[in-house]
């Protein structure tokens, strides 16, 4: 009988383990991704294909709307899990499974909702706005990508960048509030922190811009209805963000569940072929909205779960998130023709080429570390705070009650004063109670125990005044009211609509009350939404608007209240007097008669506008000018001068119009903004380079660029200067 020597065995061993040698180019990391894209989808079936546009839940799932896991024996060929555990022991079970049991061993994308955090909680994106400070907003990201990244995600839904104008709708609390170009550079923030440099380094993820596109224009803020969206502003609103974050390089867009035009999101060629594959060259992939697919049997445009992958499928959806139409129809769909393999096989190679350039060939599982070594570090909780100090909005302030005076008693009263899980607000990531500061614990600690008598007061609704006498009997004793009202976290985010955004009754009922003490009242407030304070704001002699802050929340505002750090917010969404005025934002297109028109019962400005946020100290602005530069920018200037007596940030927001033009514009639209700290007594100037092109020029209806000679108006702080562009 013939043996092998073992010097042959091992040589032959290495032979077949090589890759190369094996013709594996798939395999060879040394080979471009297009060719090893093209190597593997050479080699699968149409079967192994088509696993790979699906998508499913895995794990326990957190979301209630997303309940129902369509999959129940989940195949080791599966292309994508959304893994709502944080084990990481099971990820990478799953894992070994696609790696070891599938025929090519192609590894799983595990994907979750990071929004704000993913145990380290920050703010709600609509707060991180508010605090104009993308940079911090970008770093909060990142810390993000490397909790989710250690805990084996590969890839968040985020960020989404739906301009949002209509506070009924819950989900405004996700977005960057009612400006494009906020959302757009905030974007682009969120893109560069999940996803770093390099997508295969560690501690990255990939991003996904979502809901693309329109979802903000929910018609009613109705969840999940339809959108009536003109060409016009469909390119000068809503897609601005979506192109600043496919150019920064997110590696993939979420089709939305609304309808444009008629044609839902997840069905419109137009819109995820034409302009996001085609004309901006957008090399990721699409995936559909959880169920979007098999809801457009609900939208009425296809008759069945089979029509409605193939829709979705020729429109350039490329993965489908839940509904497994794509799994139960999509082989017979090609089997008869109705879908060609060539498109099957572009989706394929978007997919596979993310999974590649993830590097997720090379290290398919995750490096199993102590929780304590990779979440919740001391620098981590040090940017939560950084930016919950920054995004909250200091709405009012009479007679200076703000800051609180060292040796104040404080009556901290109120359903919001001692909770915790509130304060993350919707898509808590895997957030914990207890990792959360509380306010009465943020204060306590910065003021002392004794300094701080809480009460409860009422609770969030509900008609029970019975805690009403104890409460106002602490605010007695005391020599200020802080009183801490607002939304229970499931008030808004996802299927959380609302018709009024008024504190609810009972809430309303106790600062009422307890304005009857004659004590000062400092209203703080947590919320997802713009809310209705008309009849609360002559109450109270302070109004901090504290958002859903995070974990770090109660230090934030303890920080803020006591005067360590000034507050520096401005709103990213305007604050409507009245729920009859929305939408309501402040980059609407000019009126037919600027003096006529108005409401008859109520005034017809906001009560809060955009970009509205007080500090503790003053700031002056001026030496508005502008100078036409060699290259032909134009450099404008403004003198900012801190004349209080803190030190404190300001935020600068330049805003161009355009007051003739072939299109009748918004008769103000924000170009640029910077926040600087400024020392007591001295000043800055803010500088904003114009370049024509990409700040003056607009875009029609059908998103081309135009650029037209003329006057522009230039205005910050309610001053303006204006600049001429000569024909040439
Ligand atoms: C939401 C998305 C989310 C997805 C996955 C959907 O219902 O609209 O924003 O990313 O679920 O959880």
């Amino acid at each position: 009988m013939k043996t092998n020597h073992p010097i042959i065995l091992a040589i032959s061993a290495c032979l077949f383990a090589s890759p190369v040698l094996l013709g594996q180019t798939y395999r060879d990391a040394s080979a471009p991704v297009e060719d090893r894209v093209s190597d593997l989808i050479s080699r699968m079936t149409l079967e192994e294909k088509v696993w790979q546009l699906n998508q499913a839940g895995f794990g326990n799932n957190r979301n209630i709307n997303n309940i129902g896991e369509k999959l129940k024996h989940i195949p080791a060929e599966i292309g994508s899990l959304i893994y709502t555990d944080d084990d990481v022991t099971l990820r990478n079970a799953m894992q070994r499974k696609a790696v070891e049991d599938s025929r090519l061993g192609i590894p799983i994308l595990f994907g979750y909702d990071v929004i704000h955090g993913f145990r380290t909680v920050y703010p709600i994106s609509l707060a991180q706005a508010c605090s104009w400070n993308p940079d911090l907003a970008r770093e909060a990201s990142r810390v993000a990508a490397r909790e989710a990244s250690g805990a084996g995600i590969d890839w968040t839904f985020s960020p989404m960048i739906d301009v949002a104008r209509d506070p009924r709708w819950g989900r405004v609390a996700e977005g960057y509030g009612e400006d494009p170009y906020t959302n757009a550079i905030f974007a682009v923030g969120a893109v560069k922190g999940y996803q770093g440099d390099n997508l295969a380094d560690e501690g990255t993820v990939a991003a996904c811009l979502k809901h693309y596109i329109g979802y903000g224009a929910s018609e009613g803020g109705r969840d999940y209805s339809c959108t009536d969206i003109s060409d016009q502003a469909m390119w000068d609103t809503y897609m601005p963000p979506y192109q600043a974050g496919v150019k920064a390089g997110a590696a993939t867009v979420m089709s939305s569940f609304n309808d444009i035009n008629g044609i839902p999101a997840t069905a419109n060629r137009f819109l995820l072929t034409d302009v996001l594959k085609q004309r901006w060259n957008f090399d990721g992939f699409v995936v559909s909205d959880w169920n979007a697919v098999e809801q457009l049997v609900s939208q009425g445009i296809a008759a069945d779960r089979a029509a409605a992958a193939a829709v979705a499928l020729y429109a350039g959806v490329d993965m489908d998130m839940g509904s497994n139409a794509y799994g139960e129809h999509m082989v017979s769909l090609v089997e008869s023709g109705i879908v060609s393999m060539d498109a099957i096989d572009a989706s394929v190679a978007r997919i596979l080429a993310l999974k590649f350039r993830l590097g997720l060939f090379e290290h398919p599982y995750t490096t199993e570390i102590p929780e304590s070594q990779r979440v919740l570090l001391d620098s981590d909780r040090t940017t939560a705070r950084r930016l919950a100090e920054e995004s909250m909005v200091l709405l009012k302030n009479t007679d200076d009650v703000l800051p609180l005076r060292a040796g104040t008693t404080v009556a901290l009263i109120g359903p919001m004063a001692d909770n915790r899980g509130h304060l993350l607000g919707s898509w808590p990531g895997h957030g914990r109670d207890e990792d959360i500061v509380s306010v009465v614990d943020g204060l306590s600690q910065r003021i002392g125990n004794s300094k701080v008598l809480f009460s409860r007061g009422c609770d969030f609704e509900g008609t029970d005044t019975t805690l009403f006498a104890e409460a106002l009997a602490t605010a007695g004793k005391a020599d200020v009211v802080v009183l801490c009202l607002g939304e229970k976290r499931e008030w808004s985010g996802e299927n959380a609509s609302r018709a009024s955004m008024e504190l609810p009754g009972i809430q309303k009922k106790l600062l009422a009350a307890l304005n009857r003490t004659g004590k000062p009242i400092v209203l703080v407030l947590t919320n997802g939404r713009p809310l209705i304070l008309t009849d609360d704001e002559p109450y109270c002699s302070a109004i901090v608007e504290m958002w859903q802050p995070g974990i770090e929340g109660g230090n934030a505002l303890a920080a803020l209240l006591c005067g360590d750090v000034a507050p520096s917010g401005k709103l990213a969404m305007t604050f409507p007097r009245h729920v009859g005025q929305v939408p309501i934002y402040y980059n609407e297109r000019p009126r037919a008669r600027r003096d006529q028109g108005f409401y008859q019962d109520i005034p017809t400005e906001p009560l809060y506008p955009f970009a509205y946020g007080l500090s503790y100290t003053s700031f002056e602005y001026s030496d508005l000018g502008v100078e036409k530069q060699a290259d032909g920018t134009f450099r404008a200037t403004v003198r900012v001068t801190n004349t209080g007596s803190r030190d404190a940030a300001e935020t600068v927001h330049w805003f161009i119009s355009d007051p003739a033009s072939s299109i009748s514009r918004p008769a103000r639209e924000l170009k640029y903004f910077e926040k600087r700290m400024i020392p007591a007594g001295n000043s800055a100037v803010f500088v904003f380079d114009i370049d024509p092109v990409r700040d003056l020029a607009f875009v029609n209806s059908h998103g081309m660029p135009l650029f037209e000679a003329g006057a522009y108006i230039v205005s910050v702080n309610g001053q303006s200067v204006e600049i001429n562009l000569a024909k040439q």
